[in-house]
């Protein structure tokens, strides 16, 4: 498999700059819902860094779920436009403080369904925390309570974000380089 180095174009979030704005976050949470234990609940696969990043700088009680939806299949990188629901919570929401944990937002097609769903649950209250949001790429209207970084439309990879569900690992944002990336067949 090939070693990231070779298609990596540049570091657009260095793993500092990720740490000290989860860490901003973090407090920011902390204080909004200190008369709360709200539930973090994270979008299945990409979100899974940023939460357990984000949990450890929130001060206070708080509960994790996990959901699992998918828009863009290995492959794609586009999205569909369609959103499946492959895991369900394990939870009733029902006059919680929900806050949905992201790792980016593009089209903003999944966390509208993922909203619009949650919400016929009627929670006490539902807010969206995402670590990116590709702004110009919006198609449809997600509000966003919390934001990490607004980000240019650039093919960004790792810190939770796939390459054809690769590298999700790396502690950065970095953006490809296309011509030097060759997906294994
Ligand atoms: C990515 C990303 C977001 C979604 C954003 O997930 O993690 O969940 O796409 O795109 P959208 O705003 O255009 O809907 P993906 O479907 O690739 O699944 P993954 O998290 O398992 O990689
Ligand atoms: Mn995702
Ligand atoms: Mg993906």
């Amino acid at each position: 498999m090939e070693d990231f180095h070779t298609f990596l174009k540049e570091v657009l979030i260095s793993e500092d700059e990720l740490q000290t704005r989860i860490a901003e976050l973090g407090a920011e949470i902390s204080r909004d819902y200190a008369d709360s234990a709200p539930v973090l609940i994270c979008i299945l696969r990409g979100g899974v860094m940023f939460l357990t990043d984000l949990m450890r700088r929130i001060t206070i009680p708080h509960a994790i779920e996990f959901m699992a939806v998918s828009s863009y299949g290995v492959g794609q990188r586009e999205s569909t436009g369609h959103v499946r629901i492959n895991l369900d919570l394990n939870i009733n929401i029902q006059d919680r403080d929900v806050i949905l944990v992201e790792d980016i937002i593009d089209s903003g097609r999944t966390l509208a369904s993922v909203l619009e769903l949650l919400s016929a649950r009627k929670p006490n209250s539902l807010t969206v925390c995402t670590l990116l949001d590709k702004a110009e790429r919006r198609e449809v209207y997600v509000p966003i309570r919390y934001c990490g970084f607004t980000i240019p439309d650039r093919f960004v990879f790792g810190y939770g974000l796939d390459l054809d569900d690769l590298y999700r690992n790396l502690p950065f944002i970095g953006v490809v380089d296309l011509d030097k990336y060759h997906p294994a067949a």
